[in-house]
């Protein structure tokens, strides 16, 4: 059955779709339903049943003839070291684990944040979460201590997983200082940290309450799997809003086990015993479905990379790593691939590796650009398949199904909806608008099984965040348009998020860090158009009466505090002082205005602008630092 036909046969009666669908997992209670309606545009899916993440992920390949079967690759081109782990030996190290999480007191619905780097470790730290129904909360590396006290305060964890240090290309980051800042930061209080002791750089252990990973697990008996309800949440994990405090996703066990195990054969074009490799972080929504999750309930093999895409050691690492771990499907984000395209232009490397065992490279996170796109085709030799998703989705809402049927690749669109989603372009009104035509991309309701069915201990913030803006939709946040063939285009977001290589960021955020600066009286934070990162952020400050001080002092301790405050992911190297920030006669900031002049595109002049020669200021200021080119 082709694409077509699959859709259509979703749309005609969903609740049987999904049904089928979730055949493929092994249940303790099976579903009898699929969809549960819970009132005012909430939804749930598989409420009745009982199972467990971990045993489809694990025990039930072991049971089923893949004991044997590589289930992890560690490749670390930073640390020089491999090593693999087949099902059986994940099985044992993860009832290890989590015994000694039960050890410690954890149990079911229990949260356990966990702030690790590309290790092993990472993914056996969720998994044991999901053997004993703790809810686990990934919490990215490259966050600094603020961020993680935030986390810890929101999710309110029983306990902590972390590693001692992780490592970026000539630089180890000493994770447990940061740990133990937020710690301290937090009003939560935190029991038990188990921490991983890497040899690059160990840490002490707080008495009392930090354990050592291995020393946690001596004498501990194995825990098995808890069954837990479909509708129980197997993690929350937070990304960017328009506003500083992160939304904490939240992710229900049975949908996610169904949606994303149909997704390996759809989408990814994978079967069971394959190579899938998404190089992505654990603490990205990537790095939950397609490096933890999908590929193992899948009962694939997942690489685990600790590199970067240049720089550990050369543009061919990615390549090299295809090659020798016969790699069928690899996903990344296109900023990945304009790095290789960068360092290497004519793909010298690319030559040195046999790589007959690709079929595909898949492009998310980011608008994957034309030029990427035909360059990686070009060098690569395999068809390149742009799809869009988000975290809330945790899995692609838009894609090319190779799995089920190529469809034709049209460059600049990730291509067509997935079962599941009905898409639709809505004016500001909410009215649906016709082929080619832009506006707000929305998801009518309800939301597929595996999606978020709400924020964490935030309903209301839910539902404003996504529900309200047009009824019976949800709310993607992106804005774009759908041709005459049905192919979707995403051109921009609708709010103050910017995507910084790959990285969900908030402007928000970055504001309320420039405004606690105290000689800053007024901010702004944009993101422009970046060669390489797709969007950088720049900060405009307004320096209050009396501040006399070098400007390049105030810039620098800006730039300084965004690093301390969100940590070096945000990537924040640039900031301006200027006398007065473009406005609306209402107040309104024109940040969209101040984009456009940076990346020197044509734009209109508001009308509701209060002063148009602001604007001139700006552009001058942004002159100043190689933007706004004439
Ligand atoms: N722990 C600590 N610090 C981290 C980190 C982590 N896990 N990940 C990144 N950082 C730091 C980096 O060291 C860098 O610090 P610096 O300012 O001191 O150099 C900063 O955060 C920004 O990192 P990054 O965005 O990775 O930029 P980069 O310049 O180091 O590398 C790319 C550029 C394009 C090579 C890189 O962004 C990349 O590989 N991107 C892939 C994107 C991706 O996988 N996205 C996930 C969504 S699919
Ligand atoms: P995240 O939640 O971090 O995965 O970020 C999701 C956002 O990234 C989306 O809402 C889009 O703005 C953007 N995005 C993800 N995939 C694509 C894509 N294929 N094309 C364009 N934008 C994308």
């Amino acid at each position: 059955m082709g694409y077509r036909d699959t859709y259509a046969r979703w749309q005609a009666d969903p609740e049987a779709y999904w049904l089928e669908q979730a055949q493929a997992i092994d249940w303790d209670v099976a579903p009898t339903q699929a969809l549960f309606e819970r009132g005012n545009d909430m939804y749930e899916w598989y409420a009745d049943t009982r199972v467990n993440g971990c045993y489809n992920a694990v025990d039930r390949h072991v049971e089923q003839g893949r004991a044997d079967q590589v289930a992890i690759i560690h490749d670390s081109p930073i640390t020089g070291t491999q090593s693999k782990i087949t099902f059986a030996e994940l099985q044992s190290r993860v009832a290890n684990l989590a015994g000694a999480l039960v050890a410690q007191g954890v149990t079911k619905g229990d949260r356990v944040l966990i702030y690790m780097p590309m290790v092993p470790e990472a993914v056996e730290a969720m998994l044991a979460c999901a053997r004993i129904g703790a809810i686990h909360s990934v919490v990215f590396g490259g966050f600094a201590a603020n961020e993680l006290a935030v986390r810890i305060d929101d999710c309110t964890p029983k306990a902590i997983l972390a590693a001692s240090c992780g490592l970026e290309p000539g630089r180890v980051v000493p994770y447990k200082p940061l740990l133990d800042a937020a710690i301290d930061m937090a009003t939560h209080k935190i029991e038990t940290c188990i921490i991983l002791q890497r040899p690059q750089q160990t840490c002490s252990l707080v008495e009392g309450r930090d354990l050592d990973w291995h020393t946690a697990q001596d004498g501990v008996a194995p825990a098995d799997c808890v069954s837990v309800e479909g509708n129980h949440p197997a993690y929350i994990l937070y990304t960017s809003g328009t506003t500083g405090a992160p939304k904490g996703v939240v992710r229900h066990t049975a949908g996610h086990l169904v949606a994303l195990n149909w997704t390996m054969k759809n989408v990814y074009n994978v079967d069971p015993g394959d190579v899938f490799w998404a190089a992505s972080d654990v603490g990205w929504v990537v790095g939950h479905s397609y490096i933890c999750y999908a590929p193992l309930i899948h009962g694939n093999t997942t690489v685990v990379f600790e590199g970067k895409p240049i720089g550990t050691p050369d543009a061919g690492t990615f390549w090299r790593v295809i090659e020798e771990h016969n790699v069928r499907s690899f996903f990344t984000a296109p900023t990945a691939i304009r790095a290789v395209k960068r360092e290497d232009p004519k793909g010298e490397f690319r030559k040195k590796y046999d790589l007959s065992c690709l079929r595909a490279l898949y492009l998310a996170g980011e608008r994957a650009d034309p030029d990427t796109i035909e360059w990686a085709q070009d060098v690569l030799g395999t068809p390149v398949y742009d799809h869009w998703w988000q975290t809330e989705s945790g899995y692609a809402m838009v894609a090319n199904p190779t799995g089920l049927e190529t469809l034709p690749v049209k460059i600049g669109s990730p291509t067509v909806a997935m079962p599941g989603y009905d898409i639709r372009i809505l004016d500001e009104a909410g009215h649906e608008l016709p082929p080619g035509k832009l506006g707000a991309i929305a998801v009518k309701l309800p939301l597929p099984p595996g999606t978020l069915p709400t924020l964490w201990n935030a309903e209301d913030r839910f539902r404003k965040s996504y529900l309200t803006a047009f009824p019976g939709f949800y709310e993607t946040g992106d804005a774009g348009m759908i041709d005459e063939d049905g192919y979707l285009y995403i051109m921009a977001r609708t709010d103050d998020v910017i995507n910084v290589a790959g990285h969900r960021l908030s402007t928000g955020a970055m504001e309320e860090v420039l405004a606690g600066h105290p000689d800053v009286a007024e901010c702004a934070v944009v993101g422009v158009s970046d060669a390489l990162k797709g969007q950088a952020p720049i900060g405009f400050l307004c320096l209050s009466k009396g501040v006399d001080r070098p400007h390049a002092e105030i810039v620098a301790e800006c730039v300084k505090r965004m690093r301390d405050q969100i940590g070096p992911v945000a990537a924040f190297k640039l900031a301006l002082v200027v006398d007065r920030l473009p406005k609306t006669r209402s107040g309104k900031i024109l940040r969209a205005t101040m984009v456009k002049i940076a990346d020197s595109a044509p734009f209109k002049l508001p009308a509701t602008i209060d002063d148009p020669a602001i604007l001139d200021e700006i552009k001058l200021a942004l002159q100043s630092i190689g933007y706004a080119k004439e």
